[in-house]
C-alpha cells in the first residue's frame, strides 16, 4: 500500500463575463447593499452561450497539469464534480478525456452537489492509496447560471460559473491528505433541489411552466444546516488526523455565504483571518468553489508548504464532506 496522496498541481478557469450586483439590480427587485449585507456577493462570472460545463473544466485542467508539469499521458484516472453536466450522458470526464488526449482512462463524473469536488479528492485519494492509479485529475465545474431562474431574486443572487482542478500524486508518509470525512442525509432533500429534467419528472411543456428545471432552495433550512456541517464536518477530519482547532493553518471553506463562514469559523474556535474567503468575487460556484479557492489561496501565499489545512463543505442532498492536508511533499515523477 502507498503511504498516501497529494495535490501537486492546481488549475482555474473564470468565465470572461462579470455580473456585478448593480447589473442584477435593473432585472430583480434587490439592492447591491441586501446582496452583500446578507450573502457577501458582489459580482460573479457568467460562461458564454457557447460554453459548457465540460468547457471550464477543460480550461481548469489544462492549467492544473501545467502547474504539476505533467503531460495527458500520464493521468490514470479523471473525475469530475458537477451538477451541470453539459448532458445526461456521456459524462463531464469523458468530455474532457477526449480533448486533453489522455490515454483511455476511467472517467468518472460525481453528483454530490456543493460537496462533488471535495467527494472526488476522496475516491482520487482512495485510488492512489490502494495502487490503482498514480495520477488523478480531479476537476469542478459548474454553469450554474443555465439552471438559475432569473427573475426569482432569493436565488438568482448567489450562484456564479467557474471551473477548479487538482492533480493529485502519491505523497511521503505524513505529507498531503491526512484524513477524509464524507456524510450524507437525504432527509435534507427538499430543501434545496432541482425537480424536474430527471427520470421521475422529465422535461415536458408543464415542467418547464412550472420552472422545475430550476435550482429550488429554502434559503434559511439551508442555512442552517451549512452552519451545523461546516462545524461538525471540519471537527471530524481534525479528529481522525489526531489534530484540532489549534493545529490549523489555513481553511479552504464552500464559498456560498460570508455569514455561514463567518458563523463556522466562531464555532470552531479558528480565527476568521485563516478562512481563505473569495466569495465577493464569485457568488456560490457549487462543485468549483474550492479548487478555485484553493488555487487563490495558494498564489496569495495563504497556503505554504508544510501548513496544515482544512477543506470542507455542503451541499445539497444534504450532503457534506471535509479533508486535512499538510501542504506540499508531493513525489511528481513515476518510479
Ligand atoms: N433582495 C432583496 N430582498 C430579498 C432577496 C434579494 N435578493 N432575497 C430575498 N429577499 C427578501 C425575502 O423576500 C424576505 O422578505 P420578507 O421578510 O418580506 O419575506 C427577506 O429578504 C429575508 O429573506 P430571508 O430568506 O430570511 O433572508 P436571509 O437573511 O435568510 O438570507 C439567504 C437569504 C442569503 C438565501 C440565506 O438564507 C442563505 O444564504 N441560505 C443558504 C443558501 C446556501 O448556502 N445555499 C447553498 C446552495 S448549495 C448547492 O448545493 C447548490
Amino acid at each position: 500500500m502507498r503511504q498516501g496522496s497529494t495535490i501537486v498541481g492546481l488549475g482555474r478557469y473564470l468565465p470572461g463575463r462579470i455580473l456585478t450586483n448593480a447589473e442584477l439590480a435593473r432585472t430583480v427587485d434587490t439592492t447591491d447593499e441586501w446582496i452583500r449585507s446578507r450573502t457577501g456577493v458582489e459580482e460573479r462570472r457568467i460562461a458564454a452561450p457557447e460554453e459548457a460545463s465540460s468547457d471550464l473544466a477543460y480550461g481548469a485542467a489544462r492549467e492544473a497539469l501545467e502547474t504539476a508539469g505533467i503531460g495527458p499521458a500520464e493521468i490514470d484516472l479523471i473525475i469530475v464534480g458537477t451538477t451541470t453536466p453539459d448532458m445526461v450522458f456521456p459524462n463531464v470526464a469523458c468530455l474532457i478525456q477526449k480533448r486533453l488526449g489522455t490515454r483511455t482512462v476511467g472517467c468518472l463524473d460525481v453528483s454530490a452537489a456543493c460537496s462533488s469536488f471535495v467527494y472526488g479528492l476522496s475516491v482520487a485519494h482512495g485510488a492512489i492509496v490502494s495502487g490503482q492509479a498514480e495520477t488523478v485529475l480531479v476537476v469542478g465545474a459548474e454553469t450554474l447560471s443555465r439552471i438559475t431562474n432569473w427573475r426569482d431574486r432569493a436565488t438568482c443572487v448567489l450562484f456564479g460559473d467557474c471551473g477548479g482542478a487538482a492533480v493529485l500524486r502519491p505523497a511521503r508518509k505524513g505529507d498531503g491528505f491526512l484524513s477524509f470525512t464524507l456524510g450524507g442525509d437525504g432527509q435534507g432533500g427538499d430543501a434545496l433541489q432541482m425537480k424536474a429534467g430527471g427520470s421521475r419528472r422529465p422535461a415536458s411543456y408543464e415542467t418547464i411552466e412550472r420552472g422545475e428545471h430550476y435550482i429550488a432552495m429554502n434559503g434559511s433550512e439551508v442555512y442552517q444546516f451549512a452552519v451545523r456541517a461546516l462545524c461538525d464536518a471540519a471537527a471530524q477530519a481534525l479528529r481522525e488526523a489526531d489534530l484540532g482547532p489549534a493545529d490549523v493553518d489555513f481553511v479552504i471553506p464552500h464559498q456560498a455565504n460570508i455569514r455561514i463562514i463567518e458563523s463556522a469559523a466562531r464555532r470552531l474556535k479558528i480565527p476568521m483571518e485563516k478562512f481563505f474567503v473569495n466569495v465577493q468575487r464569485y457568488g456560490n460556484t457549487s462543485a468549483a468553489s474550492i479548487p478555485v479557492a484553493l488555487y487563490e489561496a495558494a498564489a496569495a501565499g495563504c497556503v505554504r508548504d508544510g501548513g496544515l489545512g482544512v477543506l470542507v463543505t455542503f451541499g445539497a442532498g444534504y450532503t457534506w464532506a471535509a479533508c486535512t492536508i499538510r501542504w506540499g511533499g508531493g513525489i511528481r515523477r513515476r518510479a
